[in-house]
């Protein structure tokens, strides 16, 4: 276990934002977290950030502590049962990788799921989510170690709390725990779920399987989103918000076209791409930070942009938004140093 100081992060974050952090270590034996421990035990004052594939992260500064890259890669096919098969992948494993993985071994559960950014490890942390299939669908269970005793445990879906790009661990207890491993379960008679419009279009005749619904929604993709090895971002930079019933009414009488999905709370689910194009924010730029072209609701970094001048832009759509629709968007990835 190497801890090095004053380490680049920029490649760290799929953002490509320059930041330091001020120790650094990678996490790729599950030994060292015995060792990692006992370091910080000795460093109480140093903030902790545990960091996957950095595709989730906003740096608008330097960290002043440590940051432990996981990289865990295990993958292991358990036994199955009647209806399932199990695999448990190690934290460290890239999200798409593990998910074209599952697709070559002939199981199903993920396709939909194809070509997010990120890791396995930070996929439970916001419920990762993606045309009408959310992580939980197919999670079995999240093994964590409790970094206040050094336990492992293991939780199980419920345990997890999710929600929509929510979970316990990322509201309830942040940088808690550190997630090792998560088990799938995949069912052996899937139920595609090809219900997004542009999805049905792009299967529209063809014979469905899960290699096929992975393909159509890599090219979906990569038609409406940037490549972060490209062009720097963290997907979607704010959640899609909820309004209530009465404010739904309200804005679409005064907006005919504003999309929204009623939801079994009764609340409206509607777009924040939507009211940011709306807004007249798509395509914008200020200096090197601004939206996407051709999606307003992931902010870019076209090459040299600073955290804060990323942070400042996305104030000032956050402060738009409120303004014209009177309502308040919440960034989806983690603001560090904010
Ligand atoms: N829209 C616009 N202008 C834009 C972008 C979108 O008007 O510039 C409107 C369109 O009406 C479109 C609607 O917004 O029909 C919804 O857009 P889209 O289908 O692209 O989905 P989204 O709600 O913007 C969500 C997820 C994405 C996920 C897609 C597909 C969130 C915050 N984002 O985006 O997830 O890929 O649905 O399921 O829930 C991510 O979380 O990083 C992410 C990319």
């Amino acid at each position: 276990m190497n801890i090095q100081e004053n380490h680049d992060l920029k490649s760290l974050n799929s953002f490509g934002l320059p930041a330091r952090a001020r120790y650094f270590c990678t996490l790729d034996d599950l030994g060292h977290t015995v060792r990692l421990r006992d370091w910080q035990a000795q460093h109480p004052e140093l903030p902790l950030l545990f960091l996957g594939g950095g595709s989730n992260l906003l740096f608008v500064g330097d960290f002043p502590g440590l940051v432990v890259q996981v990289r865990l890669e295990s993958l292991e096919i358990l036994e199955g049962d009647s209806n399932y098969n199990y695999i448990r992948a190690g934290a460290g494993n890239n999200w798409h990788r593990f998910v074209r993985w599952t697709i070559d071994q002939g199981f199903a559960g993920l396709e939909n799921l194809s070509l997010i950014p990120g890791t396995v490890g930070a996929a439970p942390m916001q419920n990762i989510g993606a045309y009408g299939v959310e992580l939980k669908d197919c999670l079995q269970s999240v093994r964590a170690v409790d970094w206040r005793n050094g336990e492992v445990r293991d939780f199980s879906r419920e345990d997890c709390r999710f929600g929509y790009r929510d979970s316990s661990f990322k509201s309830v207890e942040p940088d808690r725990w550190l997630i090792l491993s998560v088990t799938f379960a995949l069912p052996r008679e899937p139920r595609w779920k090809t219900d997004y419009a542009d999805l049905r279009e792009l299967l529209e005749g063809k014979a469905l399987n899960a290699r096929v619904i992975s393909e159509a929604v890599i090219a979906l993709r990569r038609s409406k989103l940037p490549d972060p090895a490209q062009i720097g971002n963290a997907g979607s930079f704010f959640k899609n918000p909820m309004v209530s019933a009465e404010q739904w009414q309200t804005l679409k009488a005064a907006n005919p076209a504003m999309p929204g999905w009623p939801q079994p709370d009764g609340g409206v689910k509607t777009s924040a791409g939507w009211l940011i194009d709306q807004c007249g924010w798509k395509g914008r730029r200020e200096g090197d930070a601004g939206t996407y072209s051709k999606h307003a609701l992931v902010l870019v970094n076209h090459g040299n942009a600073t955290g804060a001048e990323v942070w400042r832009f996305a104030q000032g759509i956050i402060a738009s938004v409120q303004e014209r629709f009177g309502i308040r968007l919440e960034p989806e990835p983690r603001v560090i140093g904010g």
